[in-house]
């Protein structure tokens, strides 16, 4: 594993138990991210970009049980297999997290300063007057103005721009190694996704952080991430730097995702760009290619074999669509 490597995924399966049964939402994905560099994961909702990211650092909802197989190696240490504990103590100081939605993960009965200073305090085993005034350099870092003021705000007096600011701050307070951001743009308006998809690139470029960011629209990885992972029923569709996977993609499924992006000239009101048809139920066994239903280049194989993700022609892209990299093929040789 080169020295860089803050995260190393191998063939990571999490198969969840709840009270409906079994589903393996993730199903042998390997990835691995560098010091400094942003992977996005992206794919439709359900694909299981969440629980991939997730269930190995032990946040499940409460009454789910995951059970994680494979590695998942963080900053050197094994996950998969790790004590409760250790994984506990791990998560908190060296990762950070952002979710979709700031509301339900701010306390709203606390001053958001305290929040902030709260990590500090914790992590970093600061005096309250050192998380002060660490928490107050965390506003500034984040782009708020005033932040005296904000500091001794609660969470329902910010908007929704300046609340998934602050927790932006919370997540970093610690100096995590990893950060990620779990469609931390979702809920907000297109402008503000924008700033707050800016402010993340800028703080992570400063603080020199790994961010994987999760995301269902191939829009927000085209400024944003270094290299993607397209997910589609819980595997890897597609892997690989985000401007060879943009122009030239090698899965129908990645294609389709490329096709949604909203694009300047289309009207307002007109209709919505998107795929046709809805990700697979995962309680029924797949056979098969899980998109073909969806595919518009399958072929009668595609019904029967499930396709590996293996190496393209170009070696730094992987895909899992041997109807499209075999036609590729074809037309170099
Ligand atoms: N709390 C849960 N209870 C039961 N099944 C779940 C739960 N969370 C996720 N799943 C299952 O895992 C799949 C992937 O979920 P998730 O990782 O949240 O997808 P994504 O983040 O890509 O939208 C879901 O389609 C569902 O089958
Ligand atoms: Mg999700």
């Amino acid at each position: 594993m080169p020295a860089q490597t803050v995260l190393d995924v191998r063939n990571l399966t999490v198969d969840l138990l709840t009270g409906h049964g079994a589903v393996r939402p993730v199903d042998g994905v390997s990835y691995s991210i560098r010091r400094g560099e942003t992977l996005a994961v992206v794919g439709e909702s359900g694909s299981g970009k969440t629980v991939m990211n997730f269930a190995p650092l032990g946040l499940m909802p409460i009454g789910v049980k995951a059970d994680v197989s494979g590695s998942v190696v963080f900053d050197g240490t094994e996950l998969v297999g790790a004590s409760e504990d250790k994984i506990r103590r791990l998560r908190g100081k060296s990762t950070g997290f952002i979710f979709q939605d700031p509301m339900s993960a701010l306390n709203p009965a606390r001053r958001v300063g305290r929040q902030i200073a709260e990590m500090a305090e914790f992590h970093l085993g600061m005096s309250a007057t050192a998380a002060e005034a660490r928490a107050l350099d965390l506003l500034k870092l984040v782009d708020i103005s005033d932040p005296a003021a904000r500091l001794r705000q609660y969470p329902h007096e910010l908007s929704g721009g300046l609340r998934q600011r602050v927790m932006i701050a919370i997540a970093i307070a610690a100096e995590p190694k990893l950060l990620i951001a779990d469609e931390p743009t979702t809920a907000l308006d297109v402008t503000v996704q924008a700033q707050i998809l800016r402010l993340l690139k800028n703080i992570q470029s400063k603080l020199k952080m790994a961010m994987v960011l999760i995301t269902h629209d191939m829009g927000v990885v085209a400024g944003s991430a270094d290299r993607v992972v397209v997910m589609y029923a819980g595997r890897n569709a597609e892997t690989g730097p985000v401007e060879k996977v943009l122009v030239s993609p090698h899965h129908p499924y990645t294609m389709g995702l490329i096709d949604a992006i909203p694009r300047r000239e289309d009207a307002i009101g007109a209709p919505f760009r998107g795929l046709p048809g809805v990700p697979p139920m995962l309680a029924a066994p797949i056979v098969g290619c899980a998109f073909e239903p969806r595919c518009v280049h399958s072929v009668q194989s595609c019904k029967s074999h499930r396709p590996k993700l293996v190496e393209t022609l170009d070696p730094s892209v992987f895909a899992a669509c041997p109807v499209i990299n075999d036609h590729l093929l074809e037309r170099v040789s």
